[in-house]
């Protein structure tokens, strides 16, 4: 893909992958047994540290399927994972919100911040397990404030996520954290999570997630804060290097997509059944007993020539 400012061929996502890639893993084998990887976030004890991604827009999935957004609430209901839903209007996440998983609501940066405020509030009176906007998504590619929908983006201020986190009960998260200066500054305004993440390469030359993820985790050890991670997390070894560089969560994005178009709720299981066995392989060769144990030393960052 060229890059639409200077022309160079650069893809973030590519870069991102490469990263990813670079990052190699050590054997922890004497006195390793088979590991357990139940987690917990907000309370609430999940099977996996693995979920599904904040997806949107994606209609029916067949013509005699439901919406693939329901498809996959139920593939996560069924094994016990987090949710994640991004911009659906309020009738749609009734709906997925009526399939008993425990669900993330991820509201657009809105303009009209009234609209932020009714979307948190109808996600907490149907049972949402949390609530957040994205923040990466307020520029388009115009030299302007974006437009999803028809519907206007615009800035979001420390003091409009005060009040957002003030309008509920849920717990708050900010996804499109990739700097140590926004991390610090969704601690400052009271945040219960952050999702470190370029949403697929919004920014132009964005760095890897995690290459910014071991800074922030440092600096925001011993918070309440939960922090989350997703960008090409396609397989369990990734989940691993993202979970030993500071994630608490990781979500798959993309890489569901093919098993949720072809199969549905079942393909998303199943993809995300072989994660999980990847990660307890990798976990078992690290000498990792529980998600906790995962340490950063035990990768190795040889660096990658971009
Ligand atoms: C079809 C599609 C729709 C998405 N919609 C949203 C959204 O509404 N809100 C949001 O925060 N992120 C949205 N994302 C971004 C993802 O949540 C995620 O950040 C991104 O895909 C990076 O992860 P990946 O590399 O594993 O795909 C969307 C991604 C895709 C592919």
């Amino acid at each position: 893909m060229e890059d639409k400012y200077s022309g160079k061929k650069i893809d973030v996502n590519e870069y991102t992958r490469r990263y990813m890639d670079s990052i190699l893993i050590e054997e922890r084998l004497i006195d390793s047994v088979l590991p357990t990887i139940e987690t917990n976030i907000f309370g609430h004890r999940f099977s996996s540290p693995i979920m599904t991604p904040a997806f949107s827009h994606l209609k029916a999935i067949g013509t005699d399927r439901d919406s693939a957004m329901v498809e996959y609430a139920r593939a996560a209901k069924e094994l016990n994972i987090l949710n994640w839903v991004g911009m659906e209007p309020d009738d749609l996440m009734g709906e997925i919100l009526a399939v008993g998983a425990k669900t993330v609501r991820i509201i657009k940066p809105f303009a009209d911040h009234q609209t932020i405020l009714d979307q948190i509030r109808f996600a907490e009176e149907n049972g949402a397990f949390a609530v957040g906007i994205d923040i990466d998504h307020v520029y388009g590619y115009d030299g302007q404030y974006d437009e999803v929908d028809g519907i206007k983006m615009g800035p979001v201020t420390s003091e409009d996520i005060k009040s957002y986190i003030a309008s509920t009960s849920l717990p708050f998260i900010i996804k499109g954290v990739l700097s140590l200066q926004d991390a610090l500054k969704c601690a400052d305004c009271g945040v219960k999570g952050i999702v470190v993440s370029h949403h697929s390469g919004r920014l132009p030359s964005a760095i890897p997630p995690l290459m910014v993820l071991p800074q922030i985790a440092d600096e925001l050890a011993g918070s309440d804060i939960s922090i989350f991670v997703d960008c090409h997390i396609d397989n369990g070894v990734d989940a691993f290097k993202a979970l030993a560089l500071g994630a608490d969560v990781v979500s798959v994005g993309r890489a569901i997509m093919k098993p949720l178009v072809d199969e549905g709720t079942s393909g998303v299981i199943r993809k995300i059944e072989t994660m999980n066995e990847e990660l307890i392989t990798v976990m078992g060769y690290t000498g990792s007993k529980t998600p906790d144990d995962i340490e950063d030393t035990m990768l190795w960052v040889p660096g990658v020539d971009f």
